[in-house]
């Protein structure tokens, strides 16, 4: 689990260190860094990601002692279950609070409530299991979006290859690696996200990209830029990337077939599957509110995602793009994506469960409201704003203050909800 307030290591057998932090112990692989009994460090989605100085770890830890167990505190009060007078959905929900998830009939049943008691009871509960599961850590990650070039033509993208319309760029390694330093050196993310288009980099180029941003930051690197070989997978693995991010979008093969031309679904779940035995991270997901789209495909999206084991569950609303053929469809309602983050709680207990910026373009309160129906995990774009106005998929996305004030006002945000950012510095 990701917890990047610093601990001290406890204990070191065969590449996994214990780590103490105020007494709760938890296990990370040393990965690359070289680490001993009495070390302190920062640990980061279940890897080491660096040494620190004992006065660091002393100055940080000086803040969190103090203010997590008033957070917690918060985050108890806020989070609640009201438990509501439906019976077939507080049976389920006991039994997922008994381990016993959902089945997929009982996921579309979740997706089909509608009245506003049984909402709430849905997402009070889904709420309650996070903080009893994963208490009120809740993991912050940087995203660089570096080109928007791309080789695919999906029909809800922005930036997709058919899109005239669209002003492309392409960072160069070094703008990359400084937009990466900047993001951890600077304002302490223990975790980035690089994402691009399919096809804008070459192999070569990739690796040389993360192999810079590991020796800047050392930071755990997740890479975005949709499906490539095994080989050179195992390429980026070399240098250092350890987590993917990529969404299957949708587990209806014929939806798939006719949204991403040329492209089939069982390519891009080998892929995923073929990642994770490489033993990458996996974060993925779904478009939620696709046209041609039931609630049983979605059901069965967050069973793939479950099967596929995501660790990261990254499920967001499909917003229509003026550029693309998908242009006049509606996007979906606030609820619609609830239920789904709320569901997929209740079927993966210990998941991270994203907070997509798309999610707050649909309603001014997706974010608290996200993280209110069992999500913890959001993204911030450190992308320079002269390329972030055109990494444009979707409608408003580019609409972003300057990263540091995003950073400051996501850490406000977070403290009033009782959630404690444990992968960005205090
Ligand atoms: N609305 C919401 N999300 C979108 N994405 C692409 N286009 C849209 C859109 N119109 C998402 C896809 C992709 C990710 C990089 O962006 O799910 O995986």
């Amino acid at each position: 689990m990701c917890y990047a307030i610093p601990g001290r290591v406890v204990g070191v057998v065969e590449g996994v260190a214990e780590i103490d932090y105020f007494g709760e112990r938890k296990r990370a692989l040393t990965d690359s860094a070289q680490v001993a009994v009495g070390d302190f460090v920062y640990a980061q989605a279940g890897l080491v990601v660096k040494k620190i100085s004992e006065a660091e770890a002393n100055a940080v830890q000086g803040y969190w002692e103090k203010a997590l167990p008033e957070l917690r505190e918060k985050d108890r009060e806020l989070s609640s279950r009201s438990v509501g007078v439906n019976n077939w959905l507080e049976g389920v929900v006991n039994r997922a609070f008994a381990g016993a998830p959902p089945s997929a009939a009982e996921v579309e049943g979740l997706l089909r409530l509608d009245s506003p008691s049984d909402l709430s009871s849905l997402y009070s509960a889904s709420n309650e299991l996070r903080r009893l599961k994963l208490n009120n850590s809740c993991c912050v990650h940087a995203i660089i979006e570096f080109s928007n070039n791309c080789v695919n033509d999906c029909a809800y993208c922005g930036i997709r290859r058919s899109n005239a319309g669209m002003s492309r760029y392409k960072m160069s390694v070094s703008e990359v690696v400084s937009a990466a330093d900047y993001a951890c050196n600077k304002l302490g993310f223990k975790s980035l996200v690089l994402q691009a288009g399919e096809g804008a980099y070459s192999v070569a180029e990739l690796v040389e990209t993360v192999e810079n941003v590991k020796k800047a930051c050392g930071t755990v690197v997740f890479i975005s830029v949709g499906e490539l070989a095994s080989e050179d997978y195992a390429a980026l693995w070399e240098v250092g990337a350890r987590g993917v991010l990529i969404r299957f979008e949708t587990s209806d093969p014929t939806l798939y077939a006719e949204l991403h031309s040329g492209q089939e679904l069982g390519d891009r779940l080998e892929c995923i599957r073929d990642c994770r035995r490489q033993g990458y991270l996996i974060a993925s997901g779904g478009l939620l509110g696709l046209p041609g789209q039931s609630l049983a495909s979605i059901a069965r999206d967050i069973l793939l995602a479950k099967e596929l084991g995501t660790e990261m569950f990254s499920f967001g609303p499909f917003i229509p793009h003026p550029g693309t053929p998908l242009a006049s469809c509606a996007k979906p309602s606030l609820n619609s994506v609830l239920k789904v983050l709320a569901a997929s709680r209740l079927v993966e207990l210990e998941s991270k469960i994203l907070v997509t910026t798309a999610l707050e373009k649909i309603a001014p309160d997706g974010r608290r409201r996200g993280f209110m129906s069992g999500a913890n995990s959001f993204m911030i774009s450190a992308t320079p704003s002269d390329y972030l106005s055109k990494y444009d998929l979707y409608p408003g996305k580019s609409l972003r203050d300057e990263v540091v004030a995003e950073v400051r006002a996501v850490q406000e945000f977070l403290k009033g909800i009782g959630r404690a950012p444990t992968d960005f510095g205090v």
